[in-house]
């Protein structure tokens, strides 16, 4: 488990950083996982688009600092969807993720949300699984995804958590 991490908001002084996270966690993180093509489609540039962070602000996002660095970021929308889940290649398996994760789990549990939902990637379904999610048979249909592939394997997984009432 890694020390010194702050879990904290997202402010929009954070935009760059949550898009290098973005850029790193995909071309490097996932590419135990992927093709180089699947890669440069899923991140296809190191800059960042420029409604990036206003399209953070607008959602649930939490960030992760270690030694006053952005390590990893979640975005939760209010719909339920996850849409967002990144560390640096150097957190994966290092429990980061988790804070994060349960951080996002708390504001849904917080905003009573019935269920959650995600089209997840090839490394965030073992750890979604690890989590309690299950395989949606019925997604939210959502532009893009699943994402087209001639690989055998899919490249994203629709997955849910059903939460129960607080009581
Ligand atoms: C998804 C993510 C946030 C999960 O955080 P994490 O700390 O890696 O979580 P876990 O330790 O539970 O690892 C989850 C899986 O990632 C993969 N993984 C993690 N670290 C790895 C490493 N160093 N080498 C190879 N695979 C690794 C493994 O498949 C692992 O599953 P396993 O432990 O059953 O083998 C993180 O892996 C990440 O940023 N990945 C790249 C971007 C991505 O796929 N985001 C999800 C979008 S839906």
């Amino acid at each position: 488990m890694t020390d010194g991490i702050v879990i904290r908001r997202f402010h929009d002084s954070d935009a760059e950083a949550t898009h290098d996270v973005f850029y790193e966690a995909v071309r490097i993180g996932a590419a135990t996982h992927y093709r180089e093509t699947d890669l440069i489609d899923w991140a296809p540039t190191a800059e960042m688009p420029a409604d990036w962070g206003s399209w953070l602000s607008g959602h649930f996002t939490v960030v992760a600092e270690v030694d006053a660095r952005v390590a990893g970021f979640f975005m939760l929308e209010k719909s339920g969807y996850l849409n967002m889940a990144f560390v640096r290649p150097e957190y994966r398996r290092s429990g980061l993720a988790q804070k994060l994760y349960d951080a996002i789990l708390a504001e849904a549990r917080a905003g009573s949300m019935p269920r959650l939902t995600v089209w997840a990637s090839r490394l965030a379904r073992p750890f979604l699984r690890r989590n309690g999610w299950e395989f949606d048979p019925d997604p939210p249909p959502l532009d893009g995804h699943p994402v087209v592939t001639d690989d055998p394997e899919p490249l994203d997984y629709a997955m849910k958590l059903d939460l129960d009432p607080v009581s």
